[in-house]
């Protein structure tokens, strides 16, 4: 990661010290050992790498995006050197996870990478676009995290599989199965936005960024209009009130709202288990049903 920047140097420094769950890279691992009887390659560790950094450069950019202060329980790149700089390092850490897929000829794995960096745009400008229309459905909702979350670690799945097996039925395969684990995950850290463990990163900043998740899309479905109008106004012109924007989130977990957005998570990791099930038994599988469990139960 070295740079002749000193600045570029600090930075990184800063980065690698404070390592997340790493969750990603093991999808990569488990995935690819399944599916060759345990056997990879110089490949699979190249694709976990490029996998990490590139998830570690959307961080770095979502927290800009987010004007989020806190990442991995300590001060995020942004509320440390300011926005600009942030937008440069995350464009570094991309640039760098791209160049060691270049550099040994891994264009297929590139491929599968470079279709998730733009859909990962795509989903979070969607977002924004939604935040400021308060439009937003259930269906656009997927949609949003299907393409901000859950292609990244579609991509681990199916660059897992890649990585020993070019071209064979099981990279598809993967990517679907990797796609049902992103959507779980994001349901369940928009699930944490809601409480108020401490999980590294800020909680309750959603409404205040003016993004409905699936536990508000519900509520304003089933409420009735009075109500409905109450919380898109709040949302709208007093989402900087906390005293506000606490009386939401109350009213979304009186009116059910987390349990729904909890019973639609298991759905997706039900999907997800039921893909393993045509492989054989072994360790590598039982890991990744464990994973996949994971994502749903993690504490952080
Ligand atoms: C956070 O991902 C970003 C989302 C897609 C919600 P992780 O929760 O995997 O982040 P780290 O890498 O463990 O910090
Ligand atoms: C996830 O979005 C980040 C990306 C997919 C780039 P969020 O904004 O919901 O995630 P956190 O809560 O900041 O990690
Ligand atoms: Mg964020
Ligand atoms: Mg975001």
């Amino acid at each position: 990661m070295s740079s002749k920047v000193a600045l570029f140097n600090r930075i990184t420094h800063y980065i690698v010290n404070r390592k997340g769950k790493q969750m990603r890279p093991m999808f990569v691992f488990l995935v690819a050992k399944m599916i060759n009887n345990g056997e990879i390659s110089e490949r699979t560790y190249r694709g976990a790498s490029v996998i990490e950094l590139i998830h570690t450069a959307t961080l770095v950019h979502d927290d800009v995006v987010d004007d989020s202060n806190r990442r991995r329980g300590f001060f995020s790149i942004n509320a440390l050197w300011k926005n600009k700089i942030a937008v440069l390092v995350g464009d570094y850490l991309l640039s760098k996870g791209m160049l060691l897929c270049i550099d040994n000829n891994d264009f297929d794995l590139l491929k599968i990478i470079s279709v998730a960096v733009r859909e990962m745009s795509e989903g979070e400008l969607l977002q924004i676009d939604k935040a400021r229309k308060l439009d937003i459905t259930e269906a656009i909702y997927y949609d949003i995290i299907r393409q901000k979350t859950a292609t990244l670690i579609a991509a681990c799945c199916s660059l897992g599989a890649a990585s020993v097996k070019p071209n064979s039925e099981e990279v598809e395969t993967m990517r679907k199965f990797g796609e049902l684990i992103g959507l779980a995950f994001q349901i369940k850290d928009d699930l944490f936005d809601y409480g108020d463990e401490k999980i590294g990163k800020p909680t309750g900043i959603d409404i205040k960024e003016q993004k409905m998740t699936l536990p508000l899309i519900y509520v304003l479905n089933q409420c009735s209009k009075k109500d409905h109008d109450w919380i898109i106004n709040s949302i709208k012109n007093h989402n900087k009130d906390r005293k506000r924007v606490k009386e939401v989130i109350k009213f979304v977990k009186d009116n059910n709202g987390l349990d729904y957005a909890v019973e639609k998570m298991k759905y997706f990791q039900q999907e997800a288990l039921q893909l393993l099930k045509s492989y054989p038994e072994s360790d590598y599988k039982n890991s990744l049903e464990l994973m996949v469990n994971y994502v749903i139960d993690r504490k952080k």
